[in-house]
């Protein structure tokens, strides 16, 4: 039985989401844990929806960092986690992904000399760029625990001289959260009314990646690339926007016309319109993944990914932001075959983690 303490750090949208199965199998095996949410997002569509429709355990901490620069929000939030984990003393720091969040959480939790799970290591886009690179890097340097989606991401953490006692190939918990909500969503969620649209009659568009959304160049590409799409295959592209867009379209004055814009939906309506969509354009990575285990065409609206699996199984392709090869790989994915296989796992992410972190409680990396 696992007798350590956990503390869960989360703070946005997809580490809610990717969090939730773990979350789940804490709470059914009656474990010592508690959440720690750092306020990131804070909107009630980005945050507090996904914890109802989740019916996860509300945060015993929200350090309500809000928004801010890079560095003015991590080093809110190092303050705010350090001073939480000395009160707390947790034996396990969890943290998933390559926000601002997971920075802060694991550098407060190692300085302290408490042990770090990364959730998600070993993503790379191999472009230091983007904050999402940087964060991601240093978290999986400064981890004790290395949960590793792919044996991509795996070879990756090894060639960068990591010890393989610390990585574990476990699938990634997007798998998990798809198939404990799925069937939930289909039940549940009223969207296609809502929006007035017919299953496989609408494209979906989501765009919020820093590189794209705050380069008034890129921006306008990519918005006039879902234009030309839209027109060519009249029929409406539905694109729920996240609030960084939204504030760029505004302050960028782009012409946005024939898009059908929405708030960002809660969990259950975005599977469902996710599922049903004969064609995703994307900068998300949490898309791009959710994309391939539903067998749904992605364009991924960036040069890079740090999700090349999807792009080998053959369920995503790489376009960037010209309106035109936007439109070319968009007609071109209409006809793809979908019979590819997810190369995320079996669904059954969240309990490896677990699993591990009971077995390996005892270790302690520096005496190794
Ligand atoms: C962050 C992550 C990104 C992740 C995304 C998920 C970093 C560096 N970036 O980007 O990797 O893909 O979350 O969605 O950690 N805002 C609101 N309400 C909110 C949250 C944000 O209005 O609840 C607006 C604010 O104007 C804010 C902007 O969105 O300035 C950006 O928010 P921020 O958390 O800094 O980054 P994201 O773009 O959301
Ligand atoms: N998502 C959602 N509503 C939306 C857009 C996305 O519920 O309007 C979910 C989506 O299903 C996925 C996650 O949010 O699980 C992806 O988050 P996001 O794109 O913000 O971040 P990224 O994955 O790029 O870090």
């Amino acid at each position: 039985m696992l007798n350590m303490k956990i503390s869960i750090i989360l703070g946005t949208r997809p580490e809610i989401v990717k969090f939730s199965p773990i979350i789940r199998e804490c709470v059914r095996l009656g474990l010592d844990f508690f959440i720690l949410h750092t306020g990131q997002h804070y909107s009630y569509n980005m945050d507090k929806v996904f914890f109802e429709q989740l019916k996860l355990p509300n945060a015993k901490y929200n350090l309500d960092v809000g928004s801010g620069s890079h560095g003015q929000q991590t080093g809110k939030m190092l303050v705010g986690i350090e001073e939480v984990l000395q009160k707390e003393s947790p034996d396990v720091v969890l943290v998933q992904g390559d926000t601002n969040t997971v920075l802060a959480g694991t550098l407060a939790a190692a300085k302290l000399g408490i042990k770090v799970g990364h959730v998600e290591a070993g993503l790379r886009s191999y472009d230091r760029s983007m904050p999402e690179e940087v964060n991601r890097v240093l978290a999986d340097h400064a981890s004790d625990y290395l949960f590793a989606p792919t044996p991509k991401s795996r070879e990756i953490l090894l060639h960068e001289g990591i010890d393989e006692n610390k990585v574990f190939l476990v699938g990634n918990t997007v798998v998990d959260a798809l198939h404990q909500n799925l069937e939930i969503a289909q039940s549940k969620s009223q969207i296609f009314d809502t929006l007035g649209v017919e299953r496989y009659q609408y494209m979906l568009a989501t765009a919020h990646r820093q590189e794209n959304v705050d380069d008034k160049k890129k921006f306008s590409g990519l918005i006039c690339g879902l234009q030309k799409v839209q027109r060519e295959f009249k029929i409406p592209l539905i694109y729920p926007i996240h609030p960084r867009a939204k504030k760029q379209l505004d302050a960028f004055g782009i012409d946005s016309a024939g898009i059908t814009f929405v708030e960002p939906l809660d969990y259950l309506a975005f599977l469902q319109l996710e599922g049903k969509a004969r064609l995703v354009l994307t900068d998300s990575g949490g898309v791009q993944e959710e994309t391939c285990i539903l067998g749904v065409p992605c364009i991924t609206l960036r040069n890079n990914t740090e999700r090349p699996e999807t792009v080998e199984v053959g369920s995503n392709v790489l376009v960037g932001t010209d309106p035109d090869r936007i439109l070319e790989a968009s007609k071109m994915s209409l006809d793809h075959k979908k019979n590819w296989t997810n190369p995320f796992g079996d669904g059954k992410t969240g309990e490896k983690i677990v699993e591990i972190l009971e077995r390996k409680q005892d270790i302690n990396w520096s005496q190794k």
